[in-house]
Parts: structure tokens; C-alpha cells; sequence
């Protein structure tokens, strides 16, 4: 066919992905918010910047001058011996692309100064201004070699009662690190890596063993140590079962026992923040312990599943 004979239609610009691709984005970023603001939220954030990018290029170059209809003038010849007529030019900023891209952005403006505080205000005091507690847990000497302690504390005692913990601590003796003896110890908490319930030694303690509980006030409040010998640890909600390293042996717990970390300061042993364990091969002083940042109850930590639970605020 002729082209001159040819129906003039208007070249309506093609369907974008760009905006799809920008969405995607964006959720990924929300999403991660919650499950992990490290790395899903830093890729959401990137395919976001990307899309967008792509998508205001595109819309910005329509903008500079891609015509939008071509006039019929334009195919028709000049009869002969006529000047051909003007072409009206077309139109350089149609007022539809103005109109399209300043409703977006005052969308996209309009959006985030809704969202971004309300956003900000329920998800950061949770990871923000929260107190590390370091808390004094008595001399090294209180603590006999080999002997499990339950012991409890006060971790603010500004707090009062409501503050109160209780950890199973063992003295390992001593591990030679970088040539030097240092002394060895095992602190696991009593949260059960279940629900949460207070996890409890399976074995005898306190007088029974005709064993003294040491109780000592310092600047945690009253510190109390008490005998025990366990053969493991065992919660009392589902019955869930853990060894003495803190391995989960039964029942419905997805990981070990949580861990403290320790520092023996001036002959004193001083509890530092709580971390998570997925399982700890060998024992005592010479154990290796898979270690990972805190999670809560029932999540785990290791393999694909870990990555559908929320970060965990800071705490001890
Ligand atoms: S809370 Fe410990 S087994 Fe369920």
C-alpha cells in the first residue's frame, strides 16, 4: 500500500512495565521493613530506584517532544504547482503527559509524607534508644568448677521484681586463648526456644545437694546462686527437651537454648547481651557454638525459614 494512502493514526505510546517493576519495588521495601530492613529492604529499595528511574525517563522523554499524533496535512502532497502548506507543528508538552505526571508525583509526595512518620514511629523506638544492661554477677571464685548455678538477677533493678531473670551458669574452668589461661564459662537463658516459657533444670538443687545458695546484693540488687545438677533442661508448657549445652533434644522447640555473653572484669563475672543458637557441637570450655543475632521464640535461625520472622529489637 501507498504510504501516503495510508490511514493516519495517532502513535500512542506502548504500555510500560516500568510502573509494574516500581511497585514490585516498593513492596519489597515494606516487606522487608519488617522481616529484615538489611538486605531485603536495601533490594526492594534498589529495584524501586531502578523502576523508578526507568519509569521517569521514559515519561519525561514522551514529554520532550515525541509527537503524539502526526497531522493528516503531513502526508498529503502539495498539488502541482501549489506550495505545500504549513504543517502545524505538534504539540511539544501535550497538557494529558503535564496533567499524568504531576498527579503522580504529588501522589508519590502526598504518599510518603503520610506514610514515612507513621511508619517511622511504630517501627524505630523498638530498635532505638533501648538500654544495654551489663549486670555483675559475683566474683569467679563463687562459682566451683564443673558445678552448674541457677542463678537470678535483676536486670534493671530500677524496675524492680519485673526485671528479674534467671540464667543456668556453669564455671568451664579455664581455655587458653591467645597463649593466656582465661576462665571459661556457660551462661544459657531459661526462655524456651519454643514459646517462651521459663525453662527449668532437670536434676536436683539447692539443699538437697547439701550445697550452700550463695546470695550476694550489688548494683543489680540481690544476686542468688543456686546449686543444681542437671541432666538437661526441660520446659514445662509443651515439653520441649534441651541437653546441658542447650541443645534441643524433644518436643516442639526449632532451635537450642539462647546464650548470654560474659566478661570476666577485676576477678568478677559480668553478663553481657543475649544472642541465638541454632546448635552447639562439643561441650564446655571447648564447644562450638552456632551463633546468630537474637530471635524471638520459635523462630529459627538457620536455613530458608529464617528469613519469614521480623527483626528483633535490642535486648538482654
Ligand atoms: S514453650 Fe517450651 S515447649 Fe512450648
Amino acid at each position: 500500500m501507498n504510504p501516503d494512502e495510508m490511514p493516519d493514526e495517532p502513535h500512542l505510546p506502548s504500555p510500560s512495565l516500568w510502573p509494574i517493576g516500581f511497585a514490585i519495588g516498593v513492596a519489597v521495601l515494606l516487606v522487608g521493613l519488617i522481616i529484615n530492613p538489611l538486605w531485603v529492604s536495601t533490594i526492594g529499595g534498589a529495584i524501586a530506584v531502578i523502576f523508578g528511574v526507568l519509569w521517569a525517563r521514559d515519561a519525561t522523554s514522551e514529554l520532550r517532544g515525541r509527537p503524539v499524533a502526526i497531522e493528516p496535512e503531513r502526508r498529503r502532497p502539495a498539488p502541482p504547482g501549489e506550495e505545500a502548506p504549513v504543517q502545524p507543528s505538534a504539540e511539544r508538552y501535550p497538557r494529558s503527559k503535564f496533567l499524568e505526571g504531576t498527579t503522580l508525583g504529588l501522589g508519590a509526595v502526598i504518599g510518603g509524607i503520610v506514610t514515612v512518620p507513621v511508619t517511622g514511629f511504630l517501627v524505630l523506638p523498638g530498635f532505638v534508644g533501648q538500654k544495654r544492661h551489663k549486670v555483675d554477677l559475683g566474683p569467679v571464685s563463687d562459682y566451683a568448677a564443673g558445678q552448674w548455678y541457677i542463678a537470678t538477677f535483676m536486670l534493671d533493678p530500677s524496675e524492680g521484681e519485673v526485671s528479674r531473670r534467671t540464667t543456668f551458669i556453669r564455671n568451664n574452668g579455664t581455655v587458653t586463648v591467645k597463649g593466656k589461661q582465661v576462665p571459661s564459662f556457660t551462661i544459657i537463658s531459661n526462655r524456651c526456644a519454643h514459646l517462651g516459657c521459663p525453662v527449668q533444670a532437670n536434676g536436683p538443687s539447692g539443699a538437697i545437694l547439701g550445697l550452700k545458695t550463695l546470695t550476694e546484693t550489688g548494683k543489680n540488687g540481690k544476686v542468688t546462686l543456686t546449686p543444681t545438677v542437671p541432666a538437661g533442661f526441660g520446659c514445662p508448657c509443651h515439653g520441649g527437651q534441651y541437653d546441658t549445652e542447650g541443645n534441643r533434644t524433644a518436643g516442639p522447640p526449632v532451635r537450642a537454648l539462647d546464650r548470654y555473653e560474659y566478661s570476666i572484669v577485676d576477678g568478677r563475672v559480668w553478663l553481657g547481651k543475649t544472642y541465638s543458637v541454632s546448635k552447639v557441637d562439643g561441650a564446655g570450655a571447648q564447644a562450638r557454638i552456632h551463633r546468630y543475632r537474637l530471635a524471638g521464640p520459635g523462630e529459627h535461625v538457620d536455613g530458608p525459614e529464617q528469613w519469614f520472622y521480623p527483626l528483633n529489637p535490642p535486648h538482654n
